[in-house]
């Protein structure tokens, strides 16, 4: 671990020195020559696509969450989509989710011609607050849709417990919160179904892939039919028994994920608890370096929940910090670090205000947190010396502008 200069030194962003030489990226995979093994013998196989990895990584990866069955989507989006489905979602339906979120979340309900109806965050883990869900409980309502921002899982005991009173399916985003615990439960094993993404930024790196675990057997089937055209057979079975007849049962995509990708993902799911406590060391050096920051929040675990720490969302309170959260990102980017920002509330995207009619300030938790939030660096293949530079550079800048 470096020494963190207590000389006050300029800010890159006034023509000092940056804390680093080269930009440290918010988030981005780790491949080993494991991975790189896997992939090369799937492309020295027979099957690229539809083949026996698919399913090998399916029943790993439900193992690993502890859900019945687990299907493969081509990306996350494309596996919330197939929710969408499988739970029936219609025109006319609502559905009830979090607006602190990426697009895809939402963007699965306008796929089915459903509306999603966005309840307000708890300011704490900035999840969807059970108790603005139930506001908005209607006979419209045909869903719930929690996320698991950054990785922290929502209330999902009360979230779970209102949607058995009403009888509703509770679909959960969780394509931040792979290896995350709430009570004892792994995420993929509450909700009705749930869904996680593969894409280079998470926990597990596919390329792009997506995957939904389900206790249900009828969700399972509708979901692998959704993915494949809405065919009742796929292709190998087909291969094996020598038939060719098929019916299309309802309208699908070509939602696969190829037999590349699931050897990549199969290879990867070996390393998560190792990849998952890394991201826990980081979390709690972090914790430790910004706790006496001046307006500066962290994130914290809720009691009985284990965040899968996907991202690390800080908050910036102008008032105390003595800077705004936009220059503050612009100091940090000059220091050379990648900080990002999630998310831009959805209700505030064009295409929701234009079709839903929302102007801002209905959501006021949300879109308060929005203005303050800034997600340093986390991720599994981080440095120590990458850590480091975050703490220093985060400890420059703040104490610059507090003092
Ligand atoms: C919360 C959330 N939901 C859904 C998705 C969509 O996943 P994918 O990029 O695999 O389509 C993402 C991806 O970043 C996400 O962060």
């Amino acid at each position: 671990m470096r020494a963190i200069p207590t000389i006050p030194q300029s800010l890159a962003i006034d023509g000092g020195a940056p804390v680093r030489e080269t930009l440290l990226p918010y988030a981005r995979q780790s491949i080993d020559e494991n991975d790189i093994q896997a992939v090369v013998e799937v492309l020295r196989s027979d099957w690229l696509t539809t083949g026996p990895k698919v399913e090998e990584f399916e029943q790993a990866f439900a193992a690993r969450v502890g859900a019945k069955h687990a299907v493969a989507f081509s990306s996350g989006t494309a596996a919330l989509h197939g929710t969408a489905f499988a739970a029936a979602l219609k025109a006319g339906d609502e559905v009830i989710t979090s607006p602190l979120t990426f697009v895809a979340t939402t963007n699965c309900v306008l796929y089915q011609g459903a509306k999603p109806v966005f309840a307000d965050v708890c300011s704490g883990t900035l999840n969807i607050d059970p108790d603005r869900v139930a506001e908005h409980i209607t006979s419209k309502t045909g869903a719930i849709l929690p996320v698991a921002y950054a990785g922290h899982p929502a209330e999902m005991d009360a979230i779970m417990t209102l949607a058995e009173k009403h009888g509703l399916t509770v679909i959960e985003d969780a394509c931040h919160a792979l290896g995350a615990e709430y009570h004892g439960h792994r995420s993929g094993s509450i909700a009705q179904m749930t869904v996680f993404s593969f894409h280079p930024v998470k926990h597990l790196a596919t390329g792009e892939g997506g995957m939904v675990t389900t206790d249900r057997a009828d969700f399972a089937e509708s979901l692998c039919k959704f993915r494949n055209h809405g065919i009742t057979s796929d292709a190998r079975e087909r291969h094996a028994s020598g038939a060719w007849f098929y019916d299309v049962e309802f309208l699908g995509f070509n939602y696969r994920l190829t037999d590349i990708a699931c050897a990549l993902g199969i290879s990867q799911l070996k390393r998560l608890e190792t990849n998952l406590g890394r991201r826990r060391e980081v979390a709690a050096r972090y914790e430790a370096a910004f706790r006496d920051l001046p307006g500066i929040a962290i994130p914290r675990e809720r009691e009985g929940v284990k965040s899968a720490w996907h991202l690390y969302p800080i908050r910036v309170d102008q008032k105390v910090a003595g800077v705004d959260r936009n220059r503050l990102f612009r100091a940090l980017r000059a220091e050379n670090i990648g900080v990002n920002l999630h998310y831009i509330p959805v209700h505030l995207h064009s295409l929701y205000r234009e079709r839903f009619g929302y102007k801002g300030g209905e959501y006021p938790v949300a879109e308060a947190a929005y203005e303050q939030l800034i997600s340093l660096p986390m991720f599994h293949g981080m440095s120590d010396r990458d850590v480091d530079d975050v703490i220093a550079a985060m400890r420059k800048v703040v104490l610059h502008y507090s003092r």
